[in-house]
């Protein structure tokens, strides 16, 4: 009895990897058969997208940029050491607000509804901030981290925004024009102002304070 079980084990092990090819081929088949059934809806998803869809796209990153910013701002202002750079995070978290208000009235333009999509490039610049504050929080050099990080974020709106004004143009969303040009008014405005008080005072002292201390050792 044990010799006839050893015997059928025994073949049911030769008879394995027979089936296990058989089994093989029959996924092949079935996955060859999937494959050309999804074909159709494949190249449907794959019909090719129009500038104006880019545009669509692009508005929904900078919609979730601006949220990120308006949530972000209080907080540098908060960490601060110059009153100066603090009313001027306080002064853009005002003019953020209206920007986000103007984005809507572009969702409005194109008949879409405001959705955001998520904005990479804001989210890390806004993770280097987050970091500078926890790093440099006790720092003289807190200023100058805030303000630089600042105008990453400023130069990266300037950019999107002149965008985007060249593509409503081309698209001919006239009424979306001028909406976009306020906000890049103001980005242009923020960033020079930031880049006044870096050079009048923060960026200035920190370096005053080392060559001091430099002196000294
Ligand atoms: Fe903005
Ligand atoms: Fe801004």
């Amino acid at each position: 009895m044990a010799r006839r079980t050893t015997k059928a084990a025994k073949r049911s092990t030769r008879a394995a990897p027979r089936r296990a090819q058989a089994a093989k081929k029959s996924t092949r088949k079935a996955s060859t058969k999937r494959s050309t059934a999804r074909k159709p809806a494949r190249r449907a998803a794959r019909e090719p997208k129009s500038l104006h869809d880019l545009f669509h796209e692009t508005l929904k990153d900078i919609y979730h940029a601006e949220k990120q910013i308006l949530r972000a701002l209080p907080k540098m202002a908060k960490a601060a050491n110059s009153d100066e750079l603090r009313a001027a995070f306080e002064k853009h978290r005002g003019e953020t607000e209206g920007q986000v208000d103007r984005l809507e009235q572009v969702f409005q333009i194109l008949g879409a509804p405001p959705k955001a999509k998520p904005c990479h490039a804001i989210m890390g610049l806004v993770e280097e901030g987050q970091e500078v504050m926890e790093e440099f929080g006790d720092s003289d050099a807190l200023d100058a981290g805030l303000l630089a990080g600042a105008q990453a974020v400023e130069h990266y709106e300037i950019s999107r925004y002149g965008t985007m004004i060249a593509w409503a143009q081309h698209l001919g969303l006239d009424d979306a024009v001028p909406l976009l040009e306020e906000t890049l008014e103001q980005e242009k405005a923020t960033d020079s102002a930031l880049t006044e008080l870096a050079e009048a005072s923060v960026n200035s002292e920190g370096e005053e304070e080392d060559f001091e201390e430099r002196r000294a050792a």
